[in-house]
């Protein structure tokens, strides 16, 4: 049988009551402001990353630095001016950062400069690395037999889209890879 509650026992419940709900109020109060404080510091990040990797020179973009640090096939990081010490024109130069492709290749253009854009190495056709190859300035794929011309476009399939680019910035004396279309298809 329920033993009968007494008025102490009564107040003693509502007591206990009271004080749980305040405590979950004051949880809930605390989490809501810790998430009102984070996300404008996580948001201004994300459109900064997205302002800065399309505009690398944009004034609010000045020492902010996109993407990753790129590194050459050994892991150092890549130091622009030694890059381009007696880089040639036109040479394409593997670099490594990005989880996705594992391995771009930027471009040399005259000056020489390092192009806005690198080389993503993932063959359209199934999805093995490509090789450039520079003797025939193509980049060959060893599954299947596809070929790509110096700006990765088709020449030989089975292969029919050409491979992905990369967008790059230049900046503060390093290569920085972001994991983005450039703004601008230079193919
Ligand atoms: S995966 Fe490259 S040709 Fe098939």
């Amino acid at each position: 049988m329920k033993p009968p509650t007494t008025t102490a026992t009564f107040c003693l419940n509502q007591f206990n009551g009271r004080r749980y709900f305040l405590r979950y109020l004051a949880g809930g109060a605390i989490a809501a402001l810790s998430v009102g404080y984070l996300r404008p510091a996580q948001s201004l990040e994300a459109s900064l990353e997205e302002l800065c990797s399309a505009f690398p020179l944009n004034s609010r973009c000045k020492d902010y630095l996109p993407g990753v640090q790129a590194t050459d096939v050994k892991g150092q990081p890549v130091a622009v001016d030694q890059l381009l010490t007696g880089a040639q024109p036109g040479s394409r130069i593997a670099v490594k950062g990005l989880a996705d492709p594992a391995i771009g290749y930027l471009v040399v253009t005259d000056g020489p400069k390092i192009a806005e854009y690198a080389i993503g190495t993932t063959c359209t056709h199934l999805g093995c690395t490509v090789a450039w190859k520079p003797e025939q300035k193509r980049f060959v794929c060893p599954c299947h037999g596809s070929q790509y011309d110096d700006q990765g476009r088709v020449v030989q399939g089975p292969a029919r889209r050409p491979l992905g680019l990369l967008t790059v910035v230049v900046k503060q004396n390093q290569v920085r890879l972001v994991s983005r279309t450039p703004a601008i298809d230079p193919r």
